[in-house]
């Protein structure tokens, strides 16, 4: 079957990607670690929309576990037609203070993974007509970000990484763009010990504003949902890196 792999669906703004990709009719591939909440959503939209969804148990924190996906996604026939890398996550505090596992996890799985299920599975979307590729970055990723140093350097590492990849692949008829939301209300404030900080106390899109802008744009380079987020990030371009640096350690103090 022709289907879209989405990692991270089990909540936010990769729940919201398979929402919005089943209503304009796209099979699905659903990854995460929670396959209960998988199940739920998969059944939902079988029965609403009509279309086949396979949900697939990954953790993508370990060494491998994005060749088992691919092989498991091999066992059910899927051909590509475009991969959403959104798994990612991030945590609030000094480099030195966090656990190194907890950091280097988060390379893994936000850098290392996404990396890696990329190169396996180029070769389907070059194959494919019309693919799409949207690697979930972040505004973190035009600047340094002191008090979450390694989660910043993970997305400016997905916006370069995938601005290259936009002009290899637009030759072989793959679009791809790297999406990069400001404050998102999903589950990822929990997650990184953010929802007491400025930057999520000063408001937040929602999931389905940031995907809808995602899909319209996805044959764009970079994806900047939200006019507060393009303007953040214009004005950031426009100060010194040591001004950046510092607004981005205010916000998430
Ligand atoms: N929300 C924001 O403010 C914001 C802003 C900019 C960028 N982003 C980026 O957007 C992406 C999605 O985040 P979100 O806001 O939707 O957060 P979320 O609600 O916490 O969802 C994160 C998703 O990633 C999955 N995930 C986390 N660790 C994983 C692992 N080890 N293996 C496999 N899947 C894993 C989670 O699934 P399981 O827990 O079930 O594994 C979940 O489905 C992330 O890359 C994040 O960095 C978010």
């Amino acid at each position: 079957m022709k289907a879209v792999l989405i990692t991270g669906a089990s909540a936010g703004i990769g729940e919201e990607f398979a929402r919005q990709l089943a209503t304009q009719g796209h099979n699905l591939v659903l990854a995460a670690r929670r396959l209960d909440r998988l199940e739920t959503l998969a059944s939902e939209l079988r029965q609403r929309h009509n279309l086949e969804v396979v949900c697939i148990a990954s953790d993508l924190a370990l060494a491998g576990a994005s060749g088992k996906l691919v092989a498991d996604m091999a066992t059910h026939n899927v051909e590509l037609t475009g991969l959403i890398n959104n798994a990612g996550f991030g945590d609030r505090g000094d480099f030195s203070d966090l656990p190194l596992q907890r950091q280097l996890d988060m390379i893994q799985v936000n850098v290392t993974a996404l990396v890696d299920l990329t190169w396996q599975l180029v070769p389907q979307l070059k194959a494919a007509s019309d693919a799409f590729l949207i690697n979930v970055a972040s505004t973190a990723a035009f600047q340094a970000g002191p008090n979450m140093s390694i989660y910043y350097a993970s997305k400016a590492f997905v916006l370069s990484f995938s601005e290259g990849l936009h002009e290899e692949l637009k030759k072989e008829g793959v679009a791809v763009s790297a999406l990069c939301p400001g404050a998102t209300a999903s589950e990822f404030a929990q997650e990184a010990n953010m929802t007491n900080t400025l930057l999520f106390k000063a408001g937040t899109m929602t999931t389905e504003a940031v995907v809808s802008k995602a899909l319209a744009g996805r044959h764009r380079a970079i994806v900047i949902p939200g006019l507060k987020n393009l303007l953040m990030v214009w004005l950031g371009k426009l100060s010194p890196r040591m001004i950046t640096r510092r607004l981005a350690g205010l916000l998430q103090a």
